[in-house]
């Protein structure tokens, strides 16, 4: 008896040690509000635009700087909840053209990077955080310049091919209503196909086209891939300014990425004809509107008509105008979305700088609220001054769920990267 006393004392005495580890505070560059239940801490600052985020299978960040040329490898220290902290970090690859999008194969092996005009693969070893045997394997995607990023993903459900998202190269990009063009599409590509040699963007097969720049993008937990759409600036109606409300930025579904029948493989979602409307109370004939209704950008005329826009896809759910909603991640059981909306320049007063939760019903994969629905998003951190946005609000670029659960966003503006609690 005495002896087990003795143990179980002596574990005891060591206990306060192993608890009383902390983080230190990193002082936020201006301190968010965040929703009931929600709380938040700066894991680490001073990077240089840090845009795409992803976990390695060691629980270690990947993170692509815009402005620091390459990818950085973080580890962490991780306390519980939001206590985390960087344990060392390092740039992990170096090349000025990566400006965003970042991807893994689910085994943790092989990771993809992407640049304006290409998508780099490397054999990743993420105990030692090293890359080696760089390919270059998808080539010729550049747009002049306009809407740089492809961001980049490979589903868990079908952990062998890659998703690429390229967007328009206007605001409105007349051309991009030919297939051909392969711009403002999503393509999948075969990883072993691209791997046994470079292959132009427009060899993929066609996901989605029609989506003006769907920056963001993600998987469900049954497979069924989500991306979120910057619809057009400026938008006009029938000769009447309409962009301060309109469109809406939008919610698409592409069906499940594992089965190659359905529905909205390879669909058509609007773009550059149609926009989805946000506030009918501004059109011409408000009555004939609802949200997320697709309708005809500027005059409907000969062919374009909104009898054609409703012909396409819809969202299945709209968010407010000019909010650019850039990534969509999902919680482990498909309940939530996590979207970051990196904020308006098209808009004043401006909109968006701030991070959302969209609910989901985890059994049919599809959101709660109805596509007509204009609170879907809820807040779960914003800036509590938006008029004072972009200058010191953090502006969230992408979310990453950690090993432990905890979720994590990067702010380009602010350089920072954040660990959110009270997201499960
Ligand atoms: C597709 O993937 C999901 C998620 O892994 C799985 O639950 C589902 O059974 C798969 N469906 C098919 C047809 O393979
Ligand atoms: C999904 O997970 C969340 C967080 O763990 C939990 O609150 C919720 O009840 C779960 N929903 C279902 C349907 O299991």
């Amino acid at each position: 008896m005495i002896g087990i006393r003795y143990v179980v004392m002596a574990i005891a005495a060591l206990m306060p040690q192993a608890f009383a580890q902390s983080c230190g505070n990193i002082n936020p560059v201006n301190a968010p509000t965040f929703g009931p239940g929600y709380s938040g801490r700066v894991v680490m600052n001073g990077l240089r635009m840090p845009r795409g985020m992803i976990f390695d299978n060691q629980g270690n960040i990947l993170t692509t700087e815009q402005g620091g040329y390459g990818v950085r490898y973080i580890q962490l220290n991780d306390y519980g909840g939001t206590n985390v902290c960087v344990r060392s970090n390092k740039q992990l690859i170096s090349d000025y053209s990566i400006n965003h999008g970042i991807a893994l194969t689910p085994d943790g092996k092989t990771l993809f990077v992407s640049s304006l005009t290409s998508v780099w693969s490397w054999d990743y070893d993420g105990a030692t955080g090293t890359v080696s045997n760089r390919k270059t394997v998808i080539q010729n995607m550049q747009n002049g310049g306009f809407h740089p990023t492809r961001t980049l993903l490979v589903p868990k459900a079908q952990p062998d091919v890659l998703l690429v998202q390229r967007g328009s190269a206007d605001n409105i990009d007349t051309a991009a209503s030919q297939i051909g063009t392969a711009r403002s599409q999503i393509r999948v590509f075969k990883i072993s196909e691209i791997q046994a040699g470079v292959k132009d963007y427009a060899s993929g097969e066609v996901l989605a086209w029609g989506l003006r720049n769907s920056v963001g993008f993600g998987e469900h937990p049954n497979g069924g891939i989500w991306s979120v759409d910057n619809g057009v600036d400026d938008m006009r109606r029938e000769n009447r300014d309409i962009h301060h409300t309109n469109p809406c930025e939008e919610l698409n579904y592409h069906g499940k990425i594992n089965v190659t029948n359905s529905p909205e493989r390879g669909a058509h979602y609007g773009y550059p004809e149609c926009a989805a409307v946000w506030d009918p109370s501004v059109l011409p004939n408000p009555s004939q509107f609802k949200v997320g209704q697709p309708i005809v950008i500027g005059n409907p005329s000969g062919q374009t008509t909104d009898a054609l826009c409703a012909s396409r896809q819809a969202p299945k759910l709209c968010f407010p105008s000019h909010t650019a909603p850039l990534d969509i991640k999902f919680n482990a059981n498909g309940s939530a979305a996590y979207i970051p909306f990196h904020g308006s320049w098209n808009k004043s007063p401006p909109d968006g700088f701030r991070l959302s939760r969209v609910a989901f019903n985890p059994a049919t994969g599809m959101p709660t609220e109805s596509s007509t629905s204009t609170n879907a998003a809820q807040n779960i951190m914003y800036n509590a001054n938006i008029n004072s946005c972009p200058n010191r609000c953090f502006r969230p670029v992408n979310v990453a769920f950690g090993p432990n659960g905890q979720l994590f966003m990067t702010s380009d503006t602010t350089n920072e990267i954040w660990v959110i609690g009270g997201t499960t």
